[in-house]
Order: structure tokens, then sequence, then C-alpha cells
């Protein structure tokens, strides 16, 4: 059947996911599938008016497209897609809830606190040791997301992430190194090993530097690459993710591991990390986009 390859769609993340939906496309169209691009804009439940495909390719980031909604349309309308299902899109989606579920399944995430209001400001620093991560918490691409070191530095960040979404995750900031961890098909790819000159890797290391370096292997020694794996697995599975997805995951100077979030739809584009991963595990580009789309029939 016809597969159509959604991107675009209105979130902050919407360059990022052409990007991501031209390289899914041109690899579905060299392996021979009858795959055809559709911008997604507007309302959503125009989709699925008399669709002209069987299958969909879902290569949207952020809100609207990764979050649950666009999959709970597809559902209903008995149209199989790609990745996770509506749950585990919309708990992924957001990090605070998210790390709700890791911290009541006793997996390893920093320390944090939801924050609601400018006068918070006080009891969280009460409570987490700065410096802090500041996030918004239903955005991706690193969007929004500052480190502070002060009182004031949480406020004004606070005050910028609410203007992306009134829910805003205030956690304590783990140095790095950061890895990455890749899911196919429910097995961990080879981790990636991330380091930038940039205070963290932020939007700018991670689409437009040169000089964001990617570690591949990784750097760990094997026992400890695969108590990565694990970890990035169990994060996956706690939060009931389908076929494919990255984990992100920082280690202190201890050497210990925290769970930062879960993502259920991966960037695709030439910069992107399970497309290294892949390749490190003999999977060609088109190879892991067949099989992840292979993955709707089952
Ligand atoms: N949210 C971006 C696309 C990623 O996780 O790769
Ligand atoms: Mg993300």
């Amino acid at each position: 059947g016809r597969v159509a390859v959604f991107m675009g769609g209105d979130s902050a993340e919407r360059e990022v996911s052409l990007k991501s939906g031209q390289a899914v496309l041109s690899a579905l169209l060299s392996a021979g599938v009858d795959a055809y691009p559709v911008d997604v804009r507007g309302c959503l439940l125009k989709t699925v008016e008399d669709p002209q495909f069987d299958r969909v390719f879902i290569a949207l980031h952020g809100r609207g497209g990764e979050d649950g909604t666009i999959q709970a349309i597809l559902s209903q309308a008995g149209i199989p897609y790609t990745g996770s299902e509506l749950l585990a899109s919309a708990l992924a989606m957001d990090k605070l809830r998210t790390k709700y579920v890791f911290e009541g399944c006793g997996l390893p995430t920093p320390a944090f606190r939801a924050m609601g209001a400018v006068d918070e400001a006080d009891s969280i620093l009460q409570a987490l040791n700065l410096p802090l991560s500041v996030k918004p918490s239903r955005e991706g691409s690193s969007i929004g997301i500052r480190k502070v070191a002060s009182r004031q530095e949480l406020i004004e960040a606070y005050e910028a992430a609410a203007v992306l979404d009134p829910l805003v995750l205030v956690e304590e900031w783990v140095e790095g190194p950061e890895f990455t961890v890749s899911l196919l098909q429910n097995q961990a790819l080879p981790a990636i090993g991330l380091s930038t000159d940039h205070v963290f890797y932020d939007y700018d290391a991670k689409y437009l530097a040169d000089d964001t370096r990617y570690q591949i292997p990784c750097g760990l020694a094997p026992d400890r690459e695969l108590e990565l794996q694990h970890l990035a697995l169990d994060a996956f599975r706690v939060l009931g993710c389908r076929t494919w997805g990255r984990v992100d995951i920082m280690q202190d100077s201890k050497g210990d591991f925290w769970l930062l979030e879960v993502n259920t739809v991966p960037g695709m584009t030439d910069h992107s990390l399970v497309p290294m991963s892949a390749k490190a595990a003999g999977i060609s580009f088109e190879e892991l986009v067949v099989r992840i789309l292979t993955d709707t029939l089952e």
C-alpha cells in the first residue's frame, strides 16, 4: 500500500521535522516503497479525511505530532502508523510526568520540581541544589532550556520557559558527559557520547554547529555501556514505547547515570543521532527506515 510521510507540523520543531521527513521519504523511495510527503498543518483531523494512504510514517516532532494527538487520530481511523501509541507518546513528550514515572519505577533521574509561578523560586531553591536546568516540560530539541546558577536566573529562565509551556520543569544540573541510546525494535543500538563547547547540547549544537563531537564507540567500558543500554531499555519499557526511540542520559562525576528523557520520534536529519547509532550497528539509513515502517504491520 501507499505510505504517507507526515512531516512539518505546527510545533517549534517544524524545521527539524521537515528535514527528518525529507530524509525518511528519500530512503523509503529508494527502498522501492510507494511513499509521498504530507506537510501536516492546521487541524490534524483533516489528515484522515479521504486518506490516499494505507500507512503513515510519522516524522513529526513536538506537540501535535509526537505527543499522542496524531497517534490517537490515526488509531481511531484504523490507519497503522510508526512508533509509539497515544499514552507513551503523551508521557514521553512531557518531561515532568516522565520523571514521575521514572521515580515511581525506581529509575535514576535528577532531583526535580514542577514550577508553576515565580513565587515558588524560594521553595525550589530549598529543595534543589544549584546549578539547575529549567525546561518547558513539553518541548523538544532543547528549545527553551537554560542552565541557571542563581535565584534571579531561575526566575528569568522560568518566565522564558513558561511562554513556551505553562508547565515548567526544574531539575538539578548534571554536568555530563551526555550519552544517548537509540532503540530499534526493542533493542539498544551502540551508545553515542556527546560533547560540545556550548554550555550543553543545545539547539545550535544539535543542528547547526560543526564542532559538536559525537563519540561512537561512546568511550565507556563495555560493561558500563551495557548498563547504559539496559537503563535506556528500562526507560523505554516503563513509558510503554513501541518500535523505536532515543533515550538521553547524563553521567555525573562519580560515574553514575541519570535519565533525562525519552524521544519517541527522534530526529532523522543528517546531524541526527539514531541514524548514526544504526550505522555503527551495520544498519543503513534505508534499512533503518524500512524496519521502523515494517513494525506497523505487526
Ligand atoms: N526532538 C528532537 C527531534 C530529537 O529528539 O531528536
Ligand atoms: Mg526531547
